[in-house]
C-alpha cells in the first residue's frame, strides 16, 4: 500500500482495507505478548493533536505508536497555543517544522484533516473530524466484527442505530462495511437522520429506517447491532422530546435485547463509546455476554498500529511483526 494520509474511509480500496485488517491481526498477537515492543517505527515521530476530548482514540494511538517504538507526543487544543489564538495552520506548520513524520488529528470542524494534509509534508491521520469521518474507528469495528462473525463480512447485515446526524463513526462505517461486502441498515428518528441520506439509499446494500423494532425483528434479523451515542455536545436544538422517549423508541433497552435474543441469540452488540448508559444502551445490553464493546477498544490499538505501519513503514503486511 503506497499511501501517505488516511483522511476518509473512502481513501482505502477493499484490498487496502483488508491489508490493514490482516496486519492488525498480527499486531493483536503482539498485544498478547508480555513484552509488547516492536522496532518497526524506531526513529519516527508521531504527534497526536486532539482539539476534542478523547479517551479511547487518543490513548490507543499513543500506545500503538509506543509499542512500535515511535516517539509519540500528545498535544491537546487546550494545552497548545491555539488557546492563545494561534490558527490551526500556524499550529500544524509549527509542529511540522520539528520534522515530525505523522500527525494524528481530531478536530471539531468537518474537513479540518483534509485541510491540514494540504499544508504539511507529514502523514495526516483523521482521528475524527466534526460530524464527517472517523476512519480508524470504522476499521476497528470491521476488525471486531470479522473476528466475531468468523472472517468475511460479505452479505452480513449490520444495523447501526442512533444519532446519525452528528456521527462521524456511522459515516465511516457505512463506507468500510460496504467495501467489505456487508449490508448496512441505519436507524434513527427523523430528526437525527442526516439530510441527503435519501441519496445514499440508492447504494447497493444500504437502507434507512425510522423503525428500530421493525428492523431488528424482521424476517431476516441482523448479524450485529451497533448503537451510537446521543451527541448532546453537538446538538443545537431539541432533537427528541425526552430521554425516556428516545430510549423507548431507539435505545437498546433490556426488553428490546430480550426480544432480539429470541430471534438472534447472542447477537454481537457494538458501541464506539463513550456510552450514555440508560439512554441509547441499557446496562444489560452494554454488559451482555455478546457485547463487543471492550473488544472494540482492544482492537483499536492493533488497528492503529496497522495504520501507522502501512502509512509510515510502507509495508504490505508481511514482516510487520518481528
Ligand atoms: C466516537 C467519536 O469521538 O467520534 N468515539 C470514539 O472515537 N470512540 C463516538 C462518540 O463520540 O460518540
Amino acid at each position: 500500500m503506497n499511501r501517505r494520509h488516511l483522511l476518509s474511509s473512502a481513501d482505502l480500496s477493499r484490498e487496502e482495507t483488508e491489508a490493514i485488517l490482516t496486519t492488525a491481526a498480527s499486531m493483536h498477537d503482539v498485544q498478547r505478548r508480555e513484552v509488547k515492543k516492536l522496532p518497526t517505527l524506531r526513529g519516527r515521530t508521531v504527534i497526536n493533536l486532539f482539539f476534542e476530548d478523547s479517551t479511547r482514540t487518543r490513548s490507543s494511538f499513543e500506545i500503538a505508536g509506543k509499542w512500535m517504538s515511535a516517539d509519540t507526543i500528545n498535544l491537546s487544543g487546550k494545552g497548545s497555543s491555539t488557546s492563545k489564538g494561534e490558527s490551526l495552520r500556524d499550529t500544524v506548520l509549527t509542529i511540522c517544522a520539528m520534522s515530525v513524520d505523522a500527525l494524528v488529528i481530531r478536530h471539531s470542524s468537518s474537513g479540518a484533516c483534509h485541510q491540514v494534509a494540504g499544508w504539511v509534508d507529514a502523514s495526516v491521520i483523521n482521528a475524527g473530524d466534526g460530524t464527517h469521518e472517523h476512519p480508524t474507528q470504522a476499521l476497528l469495528d470491521a476488525y471486531t466484527l470479522r473476528q466475531r462473525l468468523g472472517g468475511s463480512l460479505d452479505g452480513r447485515h449490520i444495523v447501526i442505530v442512533g444519532d446519525l446526524a452528528h456521527s462521524r463513526v456511522f459515516r465511516s462505517n457505512v463506507i468500510t462495511l460496504g467495501r467489505l461486502g456487508a449490508r448496512v441498515t441505519v436507524v434513527a428518528p427523523p430528526t437525527l437522520m442526516p439530510s441527503g441520506i435519501g441519496d445514499w439509499s440508492r447504494a447497493e446494500g444500504f437502507a434507512t429506517s425510522w423503525d428500530l423494532d421493525r428492523t431488528l425483528y424482521a424476517a431476516d434479523p441482523p448479524d450485529a447491532v451497533m448503537m451510537l451515542r446521543v451527541q448532546r455536545e453537538r446538538m443545537t436544538g431539541g432533537f427528541f422530546p425526552t430521554e425516556r422517549e428516545y430510549s423507548d423508541g431507539y435505545g437498546l433497552t433490556r426488553e428490546r435485547l430480550e426480544r432480539l435474543y429470541a430471534v438472534a441469540p447472542e447477537i454481537p452488540i457494538l458501541h464506539p463509546g463513550p456510552m450514555n448508559r440508560g439512554l441509547e444502551i441499557s446496562a444489560e445490553a452494554a454488559d451482555a455476554t455478546s457485547s463487543l464493546i471492550l473488544d472494540q477498544v482492544s482492537a483499536g490499538v492493533a488497528v492503529r498500529m496497522a495504520v501507522l505501519y502501512h502509512l509510515l513503514a510502507g509495508g504490505e503486511g508481511e514482516g510487520a511483526v518481528a
